[in-house]
């Protein structure tokens, strides 16, 4: 089972779940009577996509992107666009809910890049930061846990596309990413 390849739970189910009834009510605050996008970032953010829009009980829509960022030389990376949102942004409030804020590249690029399009906000929340490992110049407005630099797994988080479902963060043992 994957469960053997763990080498300790850093975040179990219920902690994450206190965790995002929080930073639900944050949202729910904040973009009350504005039915902001949601833009998940596909893939690793699904599950906490799911989560939070269940916590965020306000008029809404639903959008996503799929990028693939290369290590660019310059700090902000670069970002192919694998799948665009549907909804135009124009003047709209919109909120990048992603799993993961690691070197920034990836929400970097695209923060930058759905600034172009004029949206009346731009936010971002995710639910993993990594701030030790960050090469951009980019933060998230909400954060559902600062965590060291360990390989971390599980809630949608993948090691060579295993370990997305897991029902927890989990550390991987290094048996596991150094074979
Ligand atoms: C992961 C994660 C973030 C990104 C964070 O996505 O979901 O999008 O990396 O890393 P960064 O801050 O260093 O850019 P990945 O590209 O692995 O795709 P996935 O979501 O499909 O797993």
């Amino acid at each position: 089972m994957m469960d053997q390849d763990i080498a300790y739970i850093m975040y179990t189910e219920q902690q994450l779940h206190e965790r995002e009834n929080e930073l639900g009510k944050l949202l729910t605050k904040e973009y009350a009577n504005r039915r902001p996008i949601f833009i998940g970032i596909l893939r690793g953010v699904v599950v906490f996509y799911a989560d939070m829009v269940r916590r965020i009980p306000i008029p809404c829509d639903f959008d996503f992107m799929s990028v693939t960022s290369y290590a660019g030389t310059t700090s902000s990376g670069r970002v192919k666009i694998d799948l665009d949102t549907r909804y135009d942004l124009l003047g709209r409030d919109v909120v990048i809910l992603e799993d993961i804020l690691d070197t920034g590249r990836t929400l970097k690029s695209v923060h930058d890049l759905l600034l172009q399009r004029h949206p009346a906000s731009l936010k971002i929340c995710a639910l993993l930061d990594k701030p030790e490992r960050r090469i951009s110049d980019i933060e998230a407005d909400w954060v559902g846990f600062t965590i060291p630099n360990e390989f971390v797994v599980g809630y949608g988080l993948d090691f060579n596309d295993s370990y997305r479902n897991l029902p927890y963060v989990g550390v991987l043992k290094p048996e596991i990413y150094e074979k």
